[in-house]
């Protein structure tokens, strides 16, 4: 069935209680029981509620899984994802990374006996370097947050020692543009907070699977530490992804034309957009995955601060964490969702108090064009003044 057949149906039935076409809100906590142990399959919501089933269902067929959880967030999902390890096992972690992720695993998880290898793994050589003999997951975010790296799935997936697990952040892709699952990844993890969700009104995490034994742990993990979504998030989420698709379509498209619009100007001086020819993977790009998504980062030509002045003056572009939204968002990843990464160790990766962050949205590519146009002139001085 086609991928936007899926988003609206999948999990979808009326409800069997009252027939009501859209699944409810089932905002209740408990469920009452008929006799002692008698239940219709539900007894508290932590456990399982209906309306998290029905999106976990949704989510497992957007990429092509057999198994779905749900989370209260991404970092939730991650989490319950690091408890395939246990303490003494290593990690292969993709370099350029989500902040929140970096501070998890080397704040709070090296504290249980866990230990990261931070690696650029768009360089298989390098991945294969770090392998272990502990080595027992592998973590891979593509394209990379914020630089728009991407890296190899089915290459890294072909290095993985026997019992080691993939697991691909499939956030800024989202499953209408990348399959990780397909390619050879054993997990496809979500922020569905971003794109999936796709009004920036809703916080949540999602792990698919095809593999029943990664399923279990995941889901013995949802129910024991308990970050689970609320009915109500989850039917937001819910109703959010049945545009996926029509949505990813407009982001892509307004995504290009920024990116163009970007590279015509003298005054930027570098873009970073998996679809422009000029990436280094680009050719990868159109390999792995059907699209090149909403994202694009770039530097100014003159001081680094010029970026800071430019955030002063779009319009349309939020000045904002997060991404994915239908509205336009900009973000100085260094000093925001990237800000828990110390600076050294973030100027190393290529994150430098320079680089500005769009989530493209879907409003009129003429005024998105404009607004940056306008925070560009009034900031070019600064273009001139290095
Ligand atoms: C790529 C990526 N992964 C994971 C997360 C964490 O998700 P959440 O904020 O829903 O916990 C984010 C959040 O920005 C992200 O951008």
């Amino acid at each position: 069935m086609d991928f936007s057949t899926r988003a609206i149906h999948a999990g979808q039935d009326a409800d069997p209680a009252t027939g009501a076409t859209i699944v409810p809100v089932y905002q209740t906590s408990t469920y009452t029981q008929t006799a002692v142990g008698e239940t219709k399959g539900y007894d508290y919501s932590r456990t399982v509620n209906p309306t998290r089933v029905a999106l976990e269902k949704q989510l497992a067929s957007l990429e092509d899984a057999v198994y779905g959880s749900a989370f209260s967030s991404g970092m939730a999902a991650t989490a319950a994802i690091l408890n395939l390890l246990s303490a003494g096992d290593h990690a292969i972690v993709t370099d350029d990374l989500y902040g929140g992720t970096y501070r998890l695993f080397s704040k709070v998880l090296v504290r249980y006996g866990l230990t990261f290898t931070y690696v650029d793994m768009s360089d298989l050589a390098a991945v294969s370097a770090a392998i272990q003999p502990n080595t027992k997951l592998f973590w891979i975010e593509t394209p990379t947050n914020p630089l728009l790296k991407l890296i190899d799935i089915a290459g890294v997936a072909a290095l993985k020692p026997s019992g080691a697990v993939v697991v691909v952040d499939n956030t800024f892709a989202s499953p209408y543009l990348q399959s990780p699952l397909a390619l050879g990844a054993d997990v496809a993890m979500h922020s569905t907070t971003k794109y999936i969700g796709g009004h920036s009104d809703a916080v949540g995490g999602a792990v698919l699977t095809n593999d029943s034994a990664i399923h279990e742990v995941v889901k013995f993990h949802q129910n024991a530490i308990g970050g689970v979504p609320g009915p109500m998030d989850a039917w937001l989420t819910m109703r959010g992804a049945k545009t996926l698709a029509i949505r990813m379509r407009e982001h892509e498209k307004n995504a290009r034309a920024v990116a163009d619009f970007l590279v015509s100007r003298d005054d930027v001086a570098r873009v970073y957009y998996p679809g422009l020819a000029s990436h280094p993977q680009h050719e990868l790009a159109k390999r792995q995955m059907r699209g090149f998504g909403g994202m694009v980062s770039f530097t100014l030509r003159g001081p680094e601060s010029r970026a800071l002045e430019f955030a002063k003056h779009t319009k349309l572009f939020s000045l904002a964490e997060s991404l994915g939204g239908v509205e336009s968002l900009l973000c100085h990843p260094a000093r925001m969702t990237h800000g828990s990464i110390p600076k050294d160790e973030r100027e190393r990766r290529g994150i430098t108090d320079g680089l500005l962050r769009l989530s493209v949205g879907i409003e009129g590519i003429d005024d998105l064009i404009d607004d940056l146009a306008g925070a560009l002139d009034a900031t070019i001085a600064l273009a001139r003044n290095v």
